[in-house]
């Protein structure tokens, strides 16, 4: 496949600008990009790297002649229109959740298990983004030394949740300096039953609660994680909490290696050398991954490397990465640059 038609599906969002950003940047060998979103978008016009696109509605139709269709639009569009773009015969690799569990749709990570795409039948899922810095981070470690438990945190940025969510963190900023009444109406999720303020603010619930007590991301985050590594045997466990940051995930990991004697500096010498990863670990320079600092850049940043105090396996890592990037959009182009590889 080489020199392909692509659309976007959810082109005016948070992550679909950030999609067009990427194939343009990376020189994607597009013939064409179709641009889609909600009908209330068609007509409107995005400009990339000098050219002008036009945004259409989303139907079945507009897929005809699409070989690359990304999704990221939410799960109920991929549920309706990603199996219209394959009948038309497109590859989608799909931003939401929809699929991921499913067991016949790989769930990719390119650094981490690209050997899965081989097995597709049409869709691919491209994980949940706190998963996705997590893996490639820690695929390495667990090459090297096995893994055998992993216990995370999360400080996840307000992009995450889209658009919306951004705007309502810059409002809620503003109403509070000016001291007038904080209005909250999309977080944690869209659909909870009560909304809090983002701004100043840390929230322990990102998406809905299952019945488990864990909310939505979490159980992604386990789910993922043991299917991406495809270890169901690896012990997990995720918390999730939503900060005022704009872009720019930050997570807090505990592991537990199945090697002894494994030292700071044998993490460090993996990680110098992992694909996609920059380590950034000095205490005494005070250098260390911020969300502030990985926005707009690729990689995966990781710091604060200790190990535990009591366990002699246990080692505690701090990694972060643009959530938009490769949490999202960078991994989606990875996954079709690999495709046509
Ligand atoms: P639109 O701008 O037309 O509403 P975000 O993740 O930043 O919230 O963005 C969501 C994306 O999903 C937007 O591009 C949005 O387009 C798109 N979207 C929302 N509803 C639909 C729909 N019914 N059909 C196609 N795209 C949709």
């Amino acid at each position: 496949m080489k020199n392909v038609n692509v659309a976007i599906v959810g082109a005016t969002g948070a992550v679909g600008t950030k999609i067009l950003e990427k194939l343009v940047e990376r020189k994607f060998p597009a013939k064409s990009i179709k641009l889609l979103a909600s009908k209330r978008s068609a007509g409107v016009e995005i400009k990339a790297a000098g050219e002008t696109y036009i945004v259409h509605e989303t139907t079945p139709e507009a897929f005809e002649g699409i070989d690359i269709a990304f999704f990221s639009a939410g799960g109920s569009i991929s549920e309706k229109f990603a199996h219209e773009a394959v009948k038309r015969g497109a590859v989608v690799i799909d931003n939401t959740s929809f699929f991921r569990m499913d067991p016949n749709t790989p769930l990719v990570v390119p650094e981490v298990n690209p050997q899965e795409l081989e097995k597709h039948s049409g869709i691919i899922a491209n994980p949940n983004c706190s998963t996705i810095q997590m893996v490639a981070a820690l695929k390495p470690i667990k090459d090297q030394y096995g893994l055998n438990r992993l216990i995370v945190s999360t400080y996840q940025a307000v992009s995450g949740a889209g658009a919306e969510a951004i705007d309502e963190l810059a409002d809620q900023s503003k109403q509070f300096s000016e001291r007038s009444e904080i209005k909250a109406e999309v977080l944690p999720s869209s659909s909870a039953e009560r909304h809090y303020p983002i701004a100043f603010n840390a929230i322990p619930q990102i998406d809905l609660f299952d019945e488990s007590g864990y909310t939505l991301e979490e159980l992604k985050m386990i789910n993922e994680t043991k299917k991406i590594f495809n270890d169901y045997e690896m012990s997990v466990a995720a918390t999730c909490v939503r900060l005022p940051v704009v872009s720019g995930h930050s997570e807090s990991v505990y592991i537990e290696i199945d090697k002894d004697n494994v030292t700071v500096a044998d993490i460090h010498a993996i990680l110098k050398n992992a694909p996609g990863v920059v380590l950034q670990d000095d205490p005494a320079t005070q250098l260390y991954p911020m969300p502030l600092y990985s926005e707009g850049k690729d990689e995966v940043f990781v710091g604060r490397i200790r190990k535990d105090l009591n366990h002699p396996r246990g080692f505690h890592l701090w990694i972060v990465s643009d959530n938009l990037l490769k949490g999202a959009a960078l991994n989606s182009v990875q996954i079709a640059e690999k495709l046509l590889d």
